[in-house]
């Protein structure tokens, strides 16, 4: 029985590899939809780009939303210098062909948890929180009926990337991570603390490419544009596959540990905004509410990886 998801995304090349893992196992998962949120580049580009990577996985049968073009009370900070202008530099793919669907991708995320039986739909975010924050303020009576929130964001030994303090996807939008961490609904966090142990080494990236395949030879492509900033940044030996640790994680959870703790969102302070407070020490009696990831078996997922993008 396929788990049912719906992946928010911001892509990024990271955001499509993650959305490849999973439209490549329809066995265990069951894409109910894509909704596209402003994060990496600019809605317009993020919406484009998940169409992009639905058809090169040769799926346009998975409907794809557009959502929030901005951070709920601040102003849109994108990354460009990481991803590039479009946000898929790297592989030259073409322009979608398949259509956005005309519901905002906040009244799909509504109305797909009111259709479908309580307890049975996984939210993956993979960039900002901003349309899963808008639904949940909207439609207050869907958090219960959320399976689970698998989410990218946060960091707490790695401490920030887009600021001294801040994980991008958080920092962005640091108050639509309050409500969603604060929303009670289950939730697992994958920070930069386990992401970065997810690095695409020379021989990793040559695997992609040895596929031979369009696919295989996109992610190559995404990769080796991709890594330069945080080679260049943390001198890392490669690109740290942050948003794909959600999907295999999905696909196996047995790869990753992590601790259920509490997780706090600074929203106030300027120079610590977007800083997710894990209490990993556990020294408050502040209520756990996420299984925070901090370790993965790295070669175990790039194994998964590779072998499920073979299948594309
Ligand atoms: O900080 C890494 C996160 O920010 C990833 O999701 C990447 O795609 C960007 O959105
Ligand atoms: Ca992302």
């Amino acid at each position: 029985m396929p788990r049912n998801i719906i992946i928010d995304t911001d892509p990024g090349q990271d955001d499509a590899v993650a959305i490849l893992l999973a439209l490549a196992s329809p066995d265990e998962i069951e894409v109910l939809g894509i909704t596209a949120v402003a994060g990496n580049v600019p809605l317009p580009l993020t919406a484009k780009n998940a169409r992009i990577v639905c058809e090169l996985a040769g799926r346009t049968d998975v409907p794809v939303f557009a959502g929030c073009e901005a951070p709920i009370a601040r102003k849109l900070v994108t990354a460009e210098h990481v991803h590039g202008r479009t946000g898929l530099d790297g592989p030259d793919l073409p322009d979608p062909t398949m259509s956005l669907q005309d519901t905002h991708a906040v009244d799909f995320i509504i109305d797909t948890l009111r259709a479908q039986p309580p307890g049975t739909v996984t939210l993956c975010p993979l960039g900002p929180l901003t349309n899963i924050a808008t639904a949940f303020t909207r439609a207050p009576d869907i958090v219960s009926r959320v399976q689970e929130i698998v989410l990218m964001g946060g960091a707490y030994f790695e401490v920030g990337n887009i600021t001294p303090a801040a994980e991008f996807n958080i920092y962005v939008d640091p108050e639509a991570a309050d409500i969603v961490f604060g929303s009670g609904a289950p939730l697992v966090v994958m920070p930069l603390d386990v992401t970065h142990k997810a690095l695409v080494t020379k021989a990793r990236n040559d695997a992609f490419r040895a596929l031979g395949t369009p696919v295989g030879i996109a992610v190559a492509q995404m990769t080796d544009f991709f890594e330069r900033f945080d080679k260049e940044k943390y001198g890392s030996e490669g690109a740290p596959l942050h948003d794909p640790c959600v999907t295999a994680y999905l696909l196996r959870p047995d790869l990753f540990s992590g601790r259920h703790i509490n997780v706090e969102i600074e929203t106030t302070s300027d120079l610590t905004l977007g800083m997710t407070v894990a209490d990993w020490w556990r020294v408050t009696d502040r209520a756990p509410n996420a299984l925070f990831i901090g370790q993965l078996d790295a070669q175990g997922f790039f194994d998964l990886l590779t072998e499920r993008l073979a299948r594309l």
